[in-house]
């Protein structure tokens, strides 16, 4: 399963870039906001940090507008992947970037009808929220799990991109599905390094290792 990072804050992208683990990026309005830089400054340092995708948002909400913005964002790097809403003019947009080999990730997908609708539109990644899924009293996984049976019955290549993603639960079960990316918080990824255990065997480890009086090299 590829990892990306929900993030626009360049600092915790080069930090977790640095594991070779990062495998690209994705951002939003409300990040972009949150990062308080320039859309574009910001996109194209991200987009220098990893050569995976990165997603940005467009944020017309008719078609010819979102294409005029996709136009400028597509500039940016090779690795820009334009981020369209679940709507009929987000779709008419993925399908004519996607149409011209421009990346398109297609947001804010509640159900697995949606999803269906956004493979035969040729995205390249749907985003499927599960975390605001479950906090309105939705199964956020078992969409994942109707979404993966749906595009295997037909063999769509669309990426099931797990977003919204809160915890390492939904990291294990997006992974035991077969999702093909899922995109966290900065310090969910950190979280999913953690385990007490492995502290504690380090601990235990280097008090036996003291007691030796050796030293590596
Ligand atoms: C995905 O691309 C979105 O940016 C993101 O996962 C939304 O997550 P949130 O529900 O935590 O805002």
């Amino acid at each position: 399963m590829k990892f990306f990072v929900d993030t626009a804050d360049t600092a915790d992208i080069a930090d977790l870039a640095a594991t070779g683990l990062l495998d690209g990026v994705t951002t939003n309005p409300s990040l972009i906001a949150k990062a308080g830089r320039d859309f574009i400054e910001v996109t194209r340092e991200i987009c220098g940090l990893v050569s995976g995708p990165v997603s940005a948002e467009v944020v017309a909400l008719d078609h010819e507008g979102m294409m005029r913005e996709a136009e400028v964002l597509r500039k940016i790097a090779d690795n820009v992947c334009i981020k369209v809403p679940l709507t009929i003019d987000g779709l008419k947009t993925c399908k004519a970037l996607t149409s011209d080999g421009t990346m398109v990730n297609v947001t804010l997908c509640f159900s697995a009808t949606q999803a269906l609708l956004a493979a035969k539109a040729g995205a390249s990644f749907i985003s499927p929220f599960v975390g605001r899924h479950d906090d309105n009293g939705f199964d956020g996984m078992q969409l994942i799990a109707d979404i993966r049976l749906i595009y295997d019955n037909y063999d769509y290549g669309t990426e099931i991109l797990v977003a919204s993603v809160r915890h390492g639960i939904h990291v294990l079960e997006a992974a035991k599905i077969g999702a093909d990316v899922m995109t966290a918080p900065p310090a969910v990824i950190r979280g999913l390094f953690k385990h007490v255990l492995t502290d504690k065997g380090i601990e235990g480890f280097l008090a036996d290792w003291a007691k030796t009086g050796q030293a590596i090299g």
